[in-house]
């Protein structure tokens, strides 16, 4: 565990604790503010995210801010953005168990220097890993769940969303959940 935010992302940045590290262009440490209440977390990069360096950069992140900014959230400001995955697995096909074991320390470090009072996992690798092993993202998406203190929640994943985008409007009310969320713990 490291004890400052600057050392984790040095090292992390210099990761090789698995193959992924081969392929990548860039390691997607995470994005926004370190001291923010709520997290977004995850799956992995993708092709855009792996070339710049930045989670969520593509066209799933665009439908990710429009979301977020409906309910006044800015990753700039008020979230921080990471993933399960710190590096793009080929081909954008889904991490492997192993992959996600071996990468999974450095978001636990970031959840234990951020310690947010909401983790949100934005599909069900994040959900999965994060919340339970048989969680399942249609039937369960904008439940709360407490784990350790924490408040764990998970919507579709915004490149599901693309893909069928009839499940654009059920998701949209995770985030006014959220929003209701914080308002009733006071979080801005
Ligand atoms: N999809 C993800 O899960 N994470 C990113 O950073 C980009 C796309």
């Amino acid at each position: 565990m490291f004890e400052t935010w600057e050392e984790l992302e040095n090292s992390c940045l210099n990761c090789k604790k698995c193959g992924l590290c081969e392929t990548r262009s860039h390691v997607v440490f995470g994005m926004g503010n370190p001291n923010a209440d709520v997290m977004f977390v995850g799956e992995g990069p993708g092709e855009q995210e792996d070339l710049q360096g930045r989670p969520f950069v593509g066209r799933s992140g665009q439908l990710l801010d429009k979301m977020l900014d409906a309910v006044d959230l800015d990753r700039n400001t008020n979230i921080y953005i990471g993933n399960i995955v710190k590096c793009r697995p080929p081909k954008n096909r889904d991490p492997l168990p192993e992959e996600q074991e071996k990468c999974i320390g450095w978001l636990r470090n970031q959840v234990s220097l951020i310690r947010p009072k909401i983790i949100v996992c934005l599909g069900r690798i994040a959900a999965t890993k994060l919340i339970r092993p048989d969680f399942h993202i249609m039937k369960e998406h904008g439940r709360f769940f407490e784990k350790s203190g924490v408040l764990m929640t998970a919507t579709p994943h915004p490149a599901a969303l693309l893909r069928n985008p009839g499940n654009k409007p059920s998701a949209f009310e995770d985030f006014l959940k959220l929003r209701d969320k914080m308002d009733e713990l006071k979080i801005r």
